[in-house]
């Protein structure tokens, strides 16, 4: 921790690296934007939920560095991560005339994150832009890594692009007004670190996980930097998922379908994500990776932050059509992430007969 309370985490990408910010008190404070360009035009982008809390605080710093702050209010939920809903970007800043070097930040959770890092993607082929995440999912992930996207129906985050920001400005504080169900679902991408990376962190997780449900400052700035230093080292290593980088993604094979195959926004990312995991601890099991008490851990731990173990009854044979959608899939083969041994991951390709197992044994 630096001497301001502020901790800081490094996203090493040679030309395009950038800090993460965590600590309370930082959404309105001057210092957390100190370096990013004063361009004539800021466009903050967030949604009819998040604008009434957190809009005019940011809107009065940014006013401060840029002499023309606009402001773009999306339909709030996973159901408009679309296309109509990012033209609602395009049009505004069409609208107000923002040039290339318009600044975009992003405030909210990870579906404002993807849609407007997609957005800055593709706006005049690529403006700059910041992350301003308000949830704890997408403190500890989606806005730390470049990912951005929207949904299709047919299958999840399928239209996007890798496009990193200039920075993540993480505010503590904004998590206190997230209802207990988001926090819950963000606790899943916080479990997730511990079983790939950090089985470490998986024993801390067990230790705080009442405290963090509690909203415990202290936890969860321990949490929120872990597991971006986590997520730091991989996109480091891995920017583009040519290998390593999938096992960010532990757990979101099964999640993904049954996040599509009920409706997007029927269960939330995280809880999809949370299920996903024991589903997907069960196979690293079933294939002799790890032991039924490691498997026990993860689906106690998921069961005690409050997130669903049991997969909806979409059938077997729609999870297995939607799971060969998924983006690890290569030719038609369904590959899972799954847990080698406690704190490492990898890749396997997994006969459908043993997927049907894990499927009849935790939905339905
Ligand atoms: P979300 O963006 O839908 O936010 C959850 C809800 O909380 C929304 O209703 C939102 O309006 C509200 N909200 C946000 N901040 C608030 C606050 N401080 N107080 C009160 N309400 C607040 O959901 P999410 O869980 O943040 O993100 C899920 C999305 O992130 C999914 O679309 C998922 O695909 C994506 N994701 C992306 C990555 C990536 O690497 N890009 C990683 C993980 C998840
Ligand atoms: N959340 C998965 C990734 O960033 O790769």
């Amino acid at each position: 921790m630096t001497s301001s309370g502020i901790e800081r985490v490094r996203i090493d990408l040679a030309e395009r690296s950038y800090d993460i910010l965590i600590g309370s008190e930082l959404l309105a404070a001057p210092a957390s934007y100190e370096g990013l360009p004063r361009s004539a035009d800021a466009m903050i982008v967030t949604n009819t939920t998040v604008a009434p809390l957190y809009a005019p605080r940011l809107q009065a710093v940014l006013g401060t560095r840029h002499p023309q702050v606009h402001l773009v209010e999306l339909p709030d939920g996973e159901v408009h991560k679309d296309w109509q809903t990012l033209n609602l970007i395009f049009d505004a800043l069409l609208a107000r005339a923002c040039d290339r070097k318009t600044v975009l930040y992003a405030l909210g959770g990870g579906v404002v994150g993807d849609m407007t890092g997609f957005a800055a993607a593709c706006y005049m082929r690529g403006v700059p832009f910041v992350q301003v995440p308000t949830t704890l999912l997408a403190q500890v992930d989606s806005s730390v890594g470049g990912k951005t996207a929207i949904n299709h129906p047919l299958g999840k985050n399928m239209i996007g692009a890798f496009y990193q920001p200039l920075r993540v400005i993480a505010d503590l504080d904004t998590l206190r007004t997230l209802p207990r169900r988001e926090i819950a679902a963000g606790l899943a991408e916080v479990i997730k670190y511990g079983p790939i990376a950090d089985d470490d962190f998986l024993g801390w997780l067990e230790t705080h996980a009442d405290a963090l449900m509690a909203l415990d400052s202290g936890a969860l700035a321990r949490a929120v930097k872990r597991s971006c230093e986590i997520k730091a080292k991989v996109v480091g290593a891995d920017e583009r998922e040519a290998g390593l980088r999938a096992i960010l993604n532990f757990g979101h094979t099964f999640g993904h379908a049954i996040e599509s195959g009920l409706g997007y926004g029927q269960w939330l990312h995280g809880e999809a994500v949370g299920c996903g995991m024991v589903m997907a601890a069960d196979l690293s099991r079933r294939l002799g990776l790890i032991d039924e008490g490691y498997t026990r851990r993860i689906r106690r731990i998921v069961e005690r932050c409050g997130l669903p173990v049991r997969g909806p009854a979409l059938g077997a044979d729609r999870y297995l059509e939607l799971m060969r959608l998924d983006k690890k899939a290569e030719a038609g083969e369904i590959r899972f992430v799954v847990i080698e041994a406690p704190g490492r991951a990898g890749m396997r390709a997994v006969p459908d007969g043993m997927v049907r197992e894990v499927l009849a044994a935790h939905s339905g």
